[in-house]
């Protein structure tokens, strides 16, 4: 059974176990009572299910089930075994139930149903002061119950037992609690006083390179679309913004202006791993550029590949609307051939591949080398096919692949904010990319004289996983260090209001413990996704070699992404190499989510910063 099933039928027992231990210790007190030993039964028995299917998901993962170990399946289990003893001779045989079993079987219903609340309120790992307030709530209830049904005498008797049961309970949870290293609140822009401010990982002025200068100016404007459509966008001057190149080597000089976008910008270096003080995040590394404002970036180019660009202020809308552009770095003398830098993205509805929302239509020579950088600058997955030709996908996230064997008909599933490079040999007919889910847009390149127009339509088939492509490197170092990152839905804070928040180790952002390193150190990073959504998990500042999925490691090339989708009941682990010394967001690349949570900062040991997220700057 996949993982994510198990953990609704986990949810789905939680919910039944109320349902009938309630409904028991309601029956037990009336007169009518002959479906006390069914439910009686029927409680046991989904208690044992209940265990089984936890021991179930914790194979997988302890951050699957920690809060059923330490909480949930203690709450309900515990009383349950007092109610079997204490009312179960008297239900079986149909005699009146003394009082302490009825209490217990109260206490067994308190306790179920309090698993259904800490579902949407505890959150993983398991705070003790959480854990503690749920534990407290069944006990006074209990307490409550015993005295109304059972006088002073056996209320205190009823209490004690019920105090001995807390104590089981919340010991273990308080010591997980501490040993996971729940810092509490914490992950505001400063990170104490002292050592670096993030405003000084800046590049030096004496860098070296030929400057490479590009002036970007973002703007409100109505684009008309190759369709005749007009959508309201924000640009940085086109939809997408200007195409960036450089050569390796150069010295990457960006002015950004703002003529009018209210919300603020800023220049975020998706995947290029800069300095911090160049990353661009509004209230993280610098403040929001006002209308009117402009404010420069500056690195040096010393990786090639696929990159993009885009805005880190209110970024959701911003990115959504237009604020994003494809950012490409040759290696020196470039490698000849047809080559197209192809974002897919979405703006009120209409699928864009690079500027058009149409079948984009290419002359191609036989026999041409073409390379075709596939960028997903949605917030979504996007499901590519390629028909026509064998492909090799030859660099991902801007980092080549060791020998990546030619396909046919594979599907590339490419994640959030990731790039997928894509190589071929023009043949002597039509190839075609199609994007699923959007006939109208795509591209077809024809050998010259061809008149294989026509559409682009997707063409399933077997999705390539990367985890198994190309042929092994070197392993990957080992680790100094293991943190853990665990994705969830609960109820929390979102700018003061309670909301189903996207959570990230239990918390939603600003209120995100930061996941703190110090430089040089290698962490091993386990990330898991217990919800049902998909999360494109993005680092800033590093890429991140990915060790295994699932317990499965990888099996192909060597694979070094700064974008991996974490799937519903995905585990993943990660190393990340701490060389790149500031205070990163880190964050799932469905915006959405950031806006409601998923974020969190990657903090070095020893960097402050003087920016605060809220006032004026807002990063997703
Ligand atoms: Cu595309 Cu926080 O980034
Ligand atoms: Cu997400």
């Amino acid at each position: 059974m996949s993982t994510t099933a198990l953990l609704a039928l986990d949810l789905g027992l939680a919910v039944l176990l109320a349902v009938v231990w309630l409904a028991a210790a309601v029956l037990v007190g009336g007169a009518r009572r002959p479906l006390l030993p069914a439910l009686l039964v029927a409680g046991v028995l989904l208690v044992a299910a209940r265990i089984a299917v936890v021991v179930a998901l914790g194979a997988r993962s302890w951050w699957f089930v920690q809060e059923d170990v330490l909480l949930t399946v203690p709450l309900v289990g515990l009383p349950a075994v007092a109610a079997v003893a204490l009312a179960g001779p008297a239900v079986l045989r149909g005699r009146p139930v003394p009082v302490a079993g009825r209490v217990a079987l109260l206490a067994t219903g308190f306790g179920a149903a309090a698993g259904v609340a800490a579902w949407a309120l505890v959150g993983v790992p398991v705070r003790a002061g959480t854990a503690a307030a749920v534990v407290a709530v069944v006990a006074t209830a209990t307490a409550v119950a015993g005295v109304v049904l059972g006088g002073r005498a056996r209320g205190l008797l009823v209490g004690a037992l019920v105090t001995v049961g807390v104590l089981v309970v919340a010991v273990p949870a308080t010591a997980a609690a501490v040993r996971s290293g729940d810092g509490g609140h914490g992950g505001h822009g400063g990170h104490g006083a002292g050592g670096v401010s993030v405003a000084g990982l800046r590049t030096p002025a004496d860098a070296p390179g030929p400057p490479r200068r590009a002036v970007l100016t973002a703007r409100q404007q109505a684009v008309e679309l190759p369709s005749g459509r007009t959508v309201d966008a924000w640009t940085f001057g086109s939809l997408p913004g200007p195409l960036l190149e450089a050569e390796v080597g150069d010295l990457v000089e960006v002015e950004l202006r703002n003529r009018d976008v209210a919300a603020g910008v800023t220049l975020h270096w998706h995947g290029y791993d800069v300095p911090n003080g160049e990353d661009g995040v509004a209230g993280v590394t610098q403040d929001a550029v006002p209308p009117g404002g402009t404010t420069t970036y500056r690195f040096v180019a010393d990786e090639p590949g696929t990159y993009w660009y885009h805005t880190h202020q209110e970024s959701a809308a911003g990115v959504q609307r237009g604020l994003y552009g494809a950012f490409v770095v040759r290696p020196p003398g470039g490698d000849g051939g047809t080559e197209l830098t192809l974002p897919v993205h979405t703006i009120d509805g209409v699928v864009l591949l690079g500027a058009t929302d149409l079948v984009d239509h290419r002359e191609v020579p036989p026999g041409e080398r073409v390379r075709l950088r596939l960028l997903n600058t949605d917030s979504e997955p996007h499901r590519l096919s390629l028909a026509g030709a064998p492909f090799r996908v030859v660099a991902v996230d801007g980092r080549d692949l060791t020998g990546p064997e030619q396909v046919t008909g594979e599907v590339l599933r490419i994640p959030a904010g990731s790039r997928y490079d894509v190589a071929l040999t023009m043949p002597g007919a039509a190839v075609r990319l199609g994007i699923e889910g959007t006939p109208a847009t795509g591209l077809v390149l024809t050998p010259p004289g061809d008149d294989g127009g026509g559409d682009a339509p997707f063409a399933d088939g077997p999705e390539l996983d990367l985890l198994g492509y190309g042929t092994p490197g070197p392993p990957p170092a080992a680790a100094d260090r293991e943190l853990t990152v665990v994705l969830d839905r609960q109820l929390r804070f979102l700018d003061g209001l309670p909301g189903y928040a996207w959570t990230v180790n239990g918390a939603a952002y600003p209120d995100v413990a930061p996941l703190t390193v110090r430089e040089g150190e290698r962490v091993r990073l386990t990330v898991v996704n217990r919800g049902t959504e998909t999360h494109p998990m993005h680092p800033h500042g590093h890429h991140v070699r990915v060790l295994a999925r699932d317990g499965v490691p990888v099996r192909g090339s060597p694979l070094e992404l700064d974008t991996f989708d974490v799937r519903p009941g995905e585990v993943w682990e990660v190393l990340l190499v701490a060389d790149n010394p500031g205070i990163w967001l880190a964050h799932c690349h469905d915006l959405d989510h950031a806006t409601n949570g998923m974020v969190l900062h990657l903090a070095y040991e020893g960097v402050h910063s003087p920016f605060t997220v809220g006032g004026g700057n807002h990063p997703e």
